[in-house]
Parts: C-alpha cells; structure tokens; sequence
C-alpha cells in the first residue's frame, strides 16, 4: 500500500505559531523522514468559503500569505505538492456521493462543527454548506487515497468523521476507500497552544495569536504582555507555573540548550519552575527567556518570507503546478470510485 500524506488549512489569515506546533511542525518532520510516496498540502480556499462566503477577498488574498508561511518554514515543493482546494473541481463530485452516507443528526453532533456554530452567529440558519463541509474534507482526503493526515487536535473529529464515510462507502460499494489517521504533535501542551491571553486556544479571532509573519517587536511586545500567575504580585511570592502562560509556551519551546544560552543560571525547565513555585522568580525574567527563545525561532522564517514575498509569481507558479498534479489523480480516484459505484455509462 502506498503512503500516501494529505493536510491542509483554510486560508483565512496569516499562520500562527498555533498552527506551527499543533501540525506544522509535524508536517516538516515527516517531510525531512521522507517515508512516504506521495506527500499533499491542499489549501482549502472552498472549505474556508464555507463560512466567509460573504468575503470571497479575504480568502483569495491569504492562499499567498499560507502559501508564503508554509515555503518560509522550510516545507520544500520539490517533495511536497501543494493545490488549491477549488481548482480541483472533481473534489465537490465525491463530495456529492458522499453527502448519501451521512445524516444530518450525525453533522450536527460532529464536535469541532458544534464548538464552531457556537462561535458564529448563525443562530438557525446554519448554511448547508458549512454544516456539510466534514463531508468534503473527507473527498479532500480520499480523492488522494491519503492515509497519513497531520493535524491539530480539533481535527480529530474531521477524521473519525471521514472513517466512518470510508466504511459505508466500502460496505455498499465494495472496498476501494482507505481510512485515514490523524497524526498528532507529541507534546500535549502544542496540541491547542493557548493565546496569549492565557483564557483560549490561539485563534485569529480572539486576537491572541503570535504570527509566524510577526516582526521582532510584536512578539516582545505580545511576549510581555502575557499572564502569569495573578497571585505572584512581588517577585518574592509564590507563584503557579501550572496554567501560567509564560510556562506552557516554555514546555513547549523550550530547548535544553536555551538555558546555557539565555539563562545560564538554570541547568533545565524544571529548576526554573521550581524557583517560580518557591518564590523569588520575577515574571520578567521567565519573559525575557521566553521571548529570547520565539526570537530565535521565528528571525529565520521571517525573513525567508520576506525574501519569497519579492517573487509571489513563482508561488503561484508552485501551486499550479501542483494542483495540475492534484486534478490528475483526483481525476483517476473518481472514475474508480464511480467505476466501484456503476454509474460509469460511457467507460467500458
Ligand atoms: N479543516 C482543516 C482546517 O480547518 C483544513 C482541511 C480541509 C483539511 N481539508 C482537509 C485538513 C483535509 C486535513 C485534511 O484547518
């Protein structure tokens, strides 16, 4: 069986280190690993219309920013293809078989769709197509035979969602479909990385988010105006590391070798909380490292983007090469899967 990775996101702002460690990271490790055959990123420009069907710009305009976030952290198109969801046309076709298999209790019971209603002001008109859009991602992934899916965590429903499509499919039409797998982060604290408001996870619209696109002033400023802990007022209290947003950025950024670089009077995280939780560890000291670390981090990628940003023909001239690729095979898939349903008239 071939391995075969498939992802994507909606275009709906710039990436944030959210999305970094919840999945991109991920993605470049399996790309640096190489053990798969074929390997696509879909930006999902029509699954983003689902809810900005009023702001078609917004989402044009940002499959360059992702675009320019993905090349900017090193996913390379010489191993990975990347396409536009809406220029492969035969993804709303499997979509349309598919919509058979599913009931409209089990879409509104789907937790990610529910949690994202409750955020929207839909009330009780809940547009068709944002309730079915578990659906087309489950095309997004089949039409590609893809197994292998990194993704955040609130995907996983996505995914359970497109498993039980892929077994109604086989068991009606015989067993072509393949179920996919999320593949996860491993650090748990990156699964929903926290704003840095501390209250939700990073998110776009909460206005909480550090961009990987963030100039270098930005980030100390978003870095500093963290919360801590509310009850560490004088540097000599007490204070809490568990539900400090300064320290689950540090679980999760963190390296050993950061603290003989900025930090030389701790030998590990684990020292550094225990003096935070003793007292006598000011926030503006666990700040500065944090923020000494995001810079080191995202200095490179920054200015990779700003470099790629000079030249966004050739960006666009990598996306339609790789969605010329996406058609093709999505092209193939529907014709077996239609071939496995009989409703092939004119093939044989
Ligand atoms: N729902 C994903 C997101 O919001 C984007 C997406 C669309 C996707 N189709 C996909 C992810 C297929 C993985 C596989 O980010």
């Amino acid at each position: 069986m071939k391995k075969i990775i498939l992802t994507g996101d909606r275009p709906t702002g710039h990436l944030h280190i959210g999305h970094y460690v919840g999945s991109l990271k991920r993605r470049l490790e399996l790309q640096e690993k190489g053990d798969y055959d074929e390997y696509y990123i879909m930006i999902a420009d029509a699954q983003a219309l689902t809810d900005n069907f009023g702001n078609v710009q917004k989402v044009k305009d940002n499959v360059l920013q992702v675009m320019l976030d993905y090349l900017a952290i090193g996913l390379d198109p010489n191993k990975v293809t990347f396409f536009v969801q809406s220029e492969v046309s035969e993804l709303t076709e499997f979509t349309f078989y598919y919509m058979n298999l599913v009931t409209l209790a089990r879409l509104e019971r789907n937790p990610t769709v529910k949690e994202e209603l409750k955020q929207k002001s839909f009330s009780n008109n809940i547009p068709m197509g944002f309730l079915t859009y578990p659906v087309s991602q489950t095309a997004d992934i089949t039409a590609f035979n893809a197994t292998i899916i990194p993704v955040g965590d609130d995907q996983l429903p996505m995914i359970e969602q497109a498993r039980e499509i892929v077994r109604s499919f086989n068991n009606l039409y015989g067993e072509i479909l393949l179920e996919p797998k999320a593949v996860l982060p491993e650090n748990e604290n990156a699964f929903r990385l926290v704003g840095t408001d501390g209250k939700a996870k990073m998110s776009k619209s909460l206005n909480n988010c550090i961009y990987l696109s963030d100039s270098e002033e930005e980030i100390k400023q978003k870095v500093f105006s963290m919360y801590t802990d509310p009850d560490h007022i004088h540097v000599e209290d007490p204070g809490k590391v568990e539900g400090n947003t300064v320290f689950m950025y540090l679980d999760v950024f963190s390296k050993p070798t950061d603290f003989a670089k900025y930090l030389p009077e701790y030998k590990s995280l684990d020292e550094l909380k225990d003096h935070y939780r003793r007292g006598g560890l000011g926030d503006m000291k666990i700040k500065k490292f944090l923020n000494n670390i995001l810079q080191e981090f995202l200095r490179p990628i920054r200015e990779r983007r700003l470099e790629l940003e000079k030249n966004s023909d050739k960006i666009f001239e990598i996306l339609k090469k790789g969605t010329m690729k996406a058609r093709k095979v999505a092209h193939e898939n529907l014709i077996k899967l239609k071939t496995a349903m009989g409703i092939n008239y004119f093939n044989n």
